[in-house]
């Protein structure tokens, strides 16, 4: 079943980019399936940088055909900007990038209302990307959304932003004091996308199964990540999707029977970008040095990440409700100065120590991490070609990964580029899982 879903295992910025871009040299499609333009999927190819936020990262590679699926949620003008910029780039999106009817449009009012929550006295501050994400997927899950497909009706998506719009303005008007928008302006600048974005609209979920079917190769891209999960991460401190592997099937209309094989992509560290618990962050000074030495800072909003010991509690937990079946650990090369380092093994909350992941915030928040001190390599890793090339010390490391986790470290990455990357299982040559 050659089908493979690539997820985040921790908290967003993972280094899924990377992965998706390497894997995607023999995949046939590479597939989005939740979140939107919230993700910032970084890959260096040649020494260029390229930035993805709505586009598959499979994009890169000339053979391959990229997917929007039904569950992302797709933000026009910052779509039709990044095909613009990779149109500019010599990257051809036509005939390679297909977007599902039944994905849901984020419009301008999304964003306003997402601005509008954060900033709002007596609202949680998410510390969300202000990308109008949550306000989409809640209009989803409202019935007063758009779909892709319904761009080809006028009159019903009159009638749709009519009936979105009456409760949104009483909160424009009356909590957040701005001016309430009418049906009409928005549907004038949606229209006028709409000629560009619907010729990219196809029957993505019969091409994914038809490719299923005929034996391709799929690979199905997570953005944000497990702790970022609207059910398995830090509620309320959460993206507003399932970025967890089941998305993938939701997200994208293949069954979860075909999905072959799940990567969960990890640092060799944490960070967290945003609001909410971080059991194992650093203290201020050395979250400067990790922040620094790894150029922690996000790729969709420019925020300063916060860094900490790798959270094997967390990543423990990541591997039980994605059922992973590998482990691609990013950034190893970050931590090759490191003298000693430290992994968390348990949070003490109050008098009692857990090795389970809490439920709740509150808990969450009391959690002391437990730690371990582990040896550091001291030595580089980035030019090591195998595991075998690793200095022993750094072997270890992931030795104790996996056997803490009960799965195996299935890659390696040691720097941005394309080949700074160890692939140790070999399903992810071959594709037979
Ligand atoms: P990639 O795919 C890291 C975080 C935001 C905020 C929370 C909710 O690049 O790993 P949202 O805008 O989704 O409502 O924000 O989730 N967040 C991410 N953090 N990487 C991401 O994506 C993220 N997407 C959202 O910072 O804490
Ligand atoms: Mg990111």
């Amino acid at each position: 079943m050659p089908v493979l879903t690539v997820v985040g295992a921790q908290w967003g910025d993972e280094g899924k980019g990377k992965i998706v871009d390497l894997l995607a040299e023999q995949a046939q499609y590479v597939v989005r399936y939740q979140g939107g333009a919230n993700a910032g999927h970084e890959v260096v190819v040649g020494g260029e940088n390229y930035v993805l936020h709505l586009v598959p990262s499979g994009i890169l590679h000339a053979g391959t055909l990229n997917i929007v699926g039904n569950g992302v949620v797709l933000d026009p003008d910052s779509f039709l900007g990044e095909i613009a910029g990779l149109n500019k780039r010599g990257i051809k999106t036509k005939g390679r990038l297909f977007i599902s009817p039944r994905a849901h449009l984020t419009l301008p009012l999304h964003k306003a209302l997402d601005a509008a929550r954060e900033g709002a006295d007596g609202q949680t501050k998410i510390g969300s990307t202000k990308r109008g994400i949550s306000p989409t997927y809640m209009d989803k899950a409202g019935r007063v959304g758009l779909r892709l497909a319904d761009l080809k009706d006028p009159r019903y998506c009159m009638e749709q932003l009519k009936t979105s719009l009456q409760e949104k303005n009483v909160l424009f008007r009356h909590l957040y004091k701005s001016k309430p928008l009418t049906a009409g302006v928005l549907w004038k600048a949606i229209s006028a996308d709409a000629k560009a974005l619907l010729p990219y609209m196809a029957d993505t979920e019969g091409m994914l199964n038809a490719a299923y079917k005929a034996g391709k190769r799929v690979l199905m891209e997570g953005a944000q990540g497990t702790l970022l999960d609207i059910d398995f991460g830090t509620y309320p401190y959460v993206t507003a999707s399932n970025s967890t592997a089941g998305g993938s099937a939701t997200g994208t209309g293949l069954g979860p029977t075909r999905i072959g094989y799940v990567l969960g992509v990890c640092k060799a560290y944490t960070t967290r970008v945003g609001e909410g618990p971080f059991p194992s962050e650093l203290d201020p000074k050395r979250d400067k040095v990790l922040r620094e030495l790894g150029g922690e800072y996000g790729r969709t909003t420019g925020r300063a990440r916060r860094t900490g010991w790798l959270d094997l509690v967390a990543l423990r937990y990541a591997a039980q409700v994605n059922g992973l079946d590998g482990l691609a650990i990013t950034k190893l090369d970050i931590l090759d100065t490191f003298k000693e380092l430290e992994v968390v093994v348990a949070y003490k909350i109050g008098s009692k120590v857990v090795t389970g992941f809490p439920a709740t915030t509150a808990e969450l928040a009391k959690a002391k991490p437990v730690t371990v001190k582990l040896k550091g390599w001291n030595a580089p890793t980035t030019g090591a070609k195998t595991f075998a090339q690793l200095p022993k010390v750094a072997r270890a490391y992931l030795n104790y990964i996996e056997k803490f986790t009960d799965v195996k470290v299935a890659l390696v990455s040691v720097g941005a580029e394309r080949n700074k990357t160890i692939v140790v299982d070999s399903k992810l040559k071959s594709w037979k899982f």
